[in-house]
């Protein structure tokens, strides 16, 4: 019998047990960091050593960090269900926790593309680089010979793989939100395309901004939480 599909979406809050800060808690990143200045092509052409310097940060402490039981147990689910993940995060931990599709809304920290290339044109992949947990500088060029920048999504960027995210959830049979507050369009309205009579199941310690009449919230950390999804699905 064909596997059901679960399909996944995730946001800071399911790598905050990994050591990494949310972006709008209580000293969240966004406390500390003006998303004006590190997140937008305007900060960008300001200033682009202190944003090179933000995402190098970011390489770096992910570099040294590990994925967490709530990533592990999302791979574990590929046993069982087709599963997709929809991520915001620019970190690697579903990837290494063993996750096989992911779908990254925002970019990826290990990757970079020229500032201006064929990407800003067509959304192709075909300028994108692993760069691993180096650093990128000023002066360091794509073959094309343009700066280097973070493959990262913008505020104000278009978001090339909503597309491809809105097909995997309109085909969802079993649809879990974690750890996001649901407040970056276009990814907090991906909900809307889940088809009428599939569950949807809530995984954060906060109220989260979603009304529709068939969620079930688990009031909990990720990792909590998903070790209680795994048993409410062992038992459905
Ligand atoms: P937010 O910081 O907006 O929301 C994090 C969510 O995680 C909140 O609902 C928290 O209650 C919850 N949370 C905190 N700790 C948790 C834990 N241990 N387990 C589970 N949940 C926990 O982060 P996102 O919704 O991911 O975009 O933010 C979306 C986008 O805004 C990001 O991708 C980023 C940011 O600007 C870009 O940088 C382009």
């Amino acid at each position: 019998m064909a596997k059901k599909k679960l399909v996944v979406l995730s946001g800071a809050g399911v790598s905050a047990e990994s050591g990494f800060s949310t972006f709008r808690d209580n000293d969240g990143l966004w406390d500390r960091y003006d998303p004006q200045d590190v997140a937008t092509p305007e900060g960008w052409q300001r200033n682009p050593k202190y944003v090179l310097d933000f995402y190098n940060g970011l390489r770096e402490q992910l570099r040294d960090a590990k994925p967490n039981q709530a990533h592990r147990i999302i791979a574990e689910l590929e046993k069982d269900y087709e599963v997709t993940v929809i991520t915001q995060n620019v970190d690697n931990l579903h990837e290494r926790a063993g996750s096989t599709r992911i779908i990254h809304l925002h970019g990826e920290a290990t990757k970079v593309r020229p500032e201006v290339g064929v990407y800003e044109q067509s959304g192709s992949e075909r300028e994108v680089f692993d760069i691993g947990y180096d650093k990128i500088e000023i002066g360091d060029k794509a073959p094309n010979g343009k700066q280097l920048r973070p493959h990262i999504v913008w505020f104000g960027e278009a978001v090339p793989k909503i597309e491809a995210a809105i097909d995997e959830v309109a085909k969802a049979d079993i649809f879990v939100i974690v750890g996001t507050s649901l407040t970056v369009y276009p990814a907090a309205g991906l909900y809307r395309y889940v088809g009428p009579k599939v569950p949807i199941y809530i995984i954060d310690p906060q109220s989260v901004a979603i009304h529709d009449n068939r969620t079930t919230h688990i009031r909990e950390v990720a990792t909590e939480g998903m070790n209680s999804l795994r048993k409410i699905l062992e038992n459905g």
